[in-house]
């Protein structure tokens, strides 16, 4: 439980707020790469409460804008995007990406007005299908983009989707980071036990008892169950400051697993922007592992046909049909016969829940208990970067490229050392292959 005023600390994101200070000190995934084409249409990008534009210049280069045209306020977004720079439609003035104004053609051809008009451009960095942002303060010098590994790989070995939840991004974190709701939001009533992989057996125990380890990206999560008389099973997820978790996929037979992660990008304080990464360290995905496959669909990304038709609005091509205004497609008759929630899909059950808590859910009314203790642990982080000019993991980048991992120890060893090499991304390491 917080009390109010620790909570309205951490759930607004605004400019000049402490905590939207704290998530300005980060580079931020602001737009896939493919939305943004060269002289192509602009796009609407709505980043902690700010309105912005991002466009794609003839030479390839991603301005991130202002909204509003710097003259008299227009939408750039009706702008043309043209030989280098983007022209508002109102008056024909025209800004470079880096917020230059190029050009001023109703102002007299000598005036030196233009190198007096700015507009707000946000430095840009792209990497492997992401266009990351940096809101910070101009003066601030830019730190590197943090290694997070579903950056890192070819195209062939990830799969990123997005998905607009309407609610606060702390919640939708602490959702993302609680490794005790899966075995009831997210489980089947009925489990034929002949069936199951280890990992699953392992999981059926819905006590587990929770570790955490403070790092430099943020914390490791450990949750151990019994594997058998002398051994446990631990599973190890990772949640890495500001926004970012890593979590186990796939059933835990495979010995060249893919792992998954989400960044819960606060788009204002009561919507965010789930991106999801399923990812291989080692191999392409296979078909079930990304696009519509049914696998996909029943899982955590936004798939193709989950997604309400495009709209120009930010975040418009990453709305999912199942939503507040049909209740998830909650079906009754499958909650009560096949599944302990009758939400069809992992992300949607997922947004219900989270979503259902109001849009800035009351931490004040909460009663936290044992298997509370990461979602305690992140708010003491958050709580803690507040005023901090360089917050945890800034400085740490190359701490980022962790993967989540399920692995069975004697019931002496230390967890935190257990798969470390896979665990913290070394190069060649191999997954724990669960027994
Ligand atoms: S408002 Fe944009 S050029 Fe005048
Ligand atoms: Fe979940």
């Amino acid at each position: 439980m917080l009390t109010r005023e620790q909570n309205e600390l951490i759930v607004r994101v605004g400019p000049g707020t402490p905590m939207g200070n704290v998530l300005r000190a980060y580079w931020l995934p602001a737009v896939l790469s493919e939305e943004v084409e060269p002289d192509g249409t602009p796009l609407r990008v709505r980043l902690l409460g700010e309105d912005l534009l991002a466009f794609r210049d003839t030479a390839g280069k991603v301005g991130l804008l202002q909204h509003n045209c710097p003259h008299r306020g227009a939408s750039l977004f009706f702008g043309r995007n043209e030989q280098g720079g983007l022209r508002c439609v109102y008056h024909g003035w025209k800004f470079a990406a880096d917020g230059t104004c190029v050009d001023m053609p109703n102002e007299p051809p000598d005036s030196d007005f233009p190198s007096k008009v700015h507009a707000i451009a946000y430095p840009t960095r792209e990497r492997n299908g992401v266009v990351w942002a940096y809101l910070g303060p101009s003066a601030t010098p830019l730190p590197e983009l943090p290694e997070v590994e579903w950056n890192l790989v070819p195209a062939a070995q990830r799969y990123v989707t997005k998905r607009v939840q309407a609610c606060n991004w702390v919640q939708a974190v602490e959702g993302g980071i609680d490794p005790s709701h899966s075995g009831f939001l997210h489980a089947p009533l009925h489990v034929d036990l002949s069936t199951l992989s280890p990992r699953d057996r392992y999981r059926l125990d819905k006590r587990p008892h929770f570790a955490l380890l403070e790092t430099p990206y943020g914390l490791r999560i450990g949750a151990r169950r019994t594997a058998d008389a002398d051994r446990y099973y631990w599973s190890v997820t990772h949640f890495m400051m500001p926004f970012y978790n890593a979590f186990n996929s796939g059933s835990g037979d495979d010995p060249q697993p893919s792992v998954g992660g989400f960044a819960w990008v606060p788009m204002d304080d009561t919507t965010t922007m789930a991106w999801c990464f399923t990812w291989n360290p080692q191999r392409a995905l296979r078909d079930d592992e990304q696009g519509d496959h049914p696998r996909v669909r029943s899982g955590v990304h936004l798939t193709p046909s989950a997604r309400l038709s495009l709209t120009s609005a930010a975040g418009g091509a990453w709305r999912p049909i199942a939503n507040r205004g049909n209740d998830y497609l909650l079906d009754r008759n499958v909650q009560r016969t096949t599944r302990f929630f009758g939400v069809p899909g992992i992300s949607p059950q997922d947004a219900a829940v989270q979503e259902s808590m109001g849009p800035i859910a009351d931490r004040a009314t909460e009663h936290l208990g044992s298997s509370d203790s990461a979602v305690i642990r992140v708010r003491r982080l958050w709580l803690s970067a507040v005023g901090d000019a360089l917050p945890l993991g800034v400085a740490a980048p190359d701490a980022y490229r962790v993967r989540a991992a399920g692995v069975v120890i004697d019931r002496d060893a230390d967890w935190t050392t257990a798969a470390a090499d896979w665990v913290t991304g070394q190069p060649g390491a191999t997954s724990p292959v669960l027994t």
